[in-house]
């Protein structure tokens, strides 16, 4: 684990498993149907168990059958995980000819997951790399605008004061850690 501090807070990066991760709320990359799926997605509904799916079936979808379009973010109670809350996420698909699109939409849904964390009190919050899956953000593009959102709430909020990245892969993780050395101290 390496810990980075901002402000009055931490910036920390792990390599692991988000499903154990003892933090009060998790945020999953989800689908805009939050009807689960394969990735960080599979193993979070695999955990939690299938209350998740039933809490997730009870938010309201839009017209287009959108439980959580683009860029927006839900909460669940998280059922068995050791986690109180899920944060249901759904991160933009990359598109290289949308670059600023992208990455503006990317840097949205990092925000209101954590203002959502914000809202319910939340002391600790742990990320996936949002988007760096099946959705194809290089993690090289992703993981400044991810690290540089919470630096910034960091800084302009009191909670969560503990913001972790759980990496999947070894390569993911120093690309992250990397990008924090590089940032600028605050
Ligand atoms: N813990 C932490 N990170 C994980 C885990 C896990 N258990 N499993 C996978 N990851 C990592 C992947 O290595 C990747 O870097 O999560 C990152 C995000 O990958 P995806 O899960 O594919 O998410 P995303 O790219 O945002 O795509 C979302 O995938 O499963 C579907 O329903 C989901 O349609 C949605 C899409």
């Amino acid at each position: 684990m390496s810990t980075h501090h901002v402000g009055q807070g931490t910036i920390e990066l792990v390599l692991g498993d988000i499903v154990n991760q003892q933090v009060d709320a998790i945020v999953n990359a989800a689908n805009s149907r939050l009807a689960g799926g394969g990735g960080v997605d599979g193993a979070i509904h695999r955990a939690a168990g299938p209350k998740l799916l039933e809490w997730c079936q009870k938010i309201a979808p839009n017209a287009d059958g959108q439980r959580c379009p683009t860029g927006e973010v839900r909460v669940t109670k998280a059922a068995n995980l050791p986690a109180q809350w899920v944060i249901h996420a759904v991160g933009p698909i990359y598109q290289q000819e949308q670059h600023d699109q992208v990455a503006e939409q990317l840097r949205t849904v990092h925000w209101r997951a954590l203002e959502a964390a914000a809202n319910l009190n939340c002391q600790s919050i742990a990320f996936p790399a949002i988007s760096t899956g099946v959705y194809r953000f290089p993690v090289a593009f992703a993981a400044p605008i991810a690290l540089q959102v919470a630096s910034q709430f960091l800084l302009q909020n009191k909670e969560p004061q503990e913001i972790r990245w759980i990496l999947f892969n070894e390569s993911h993780w120093q690309v992250f850690q990397q990008t924090l050395e590089k940032m600028e101290p605050c």
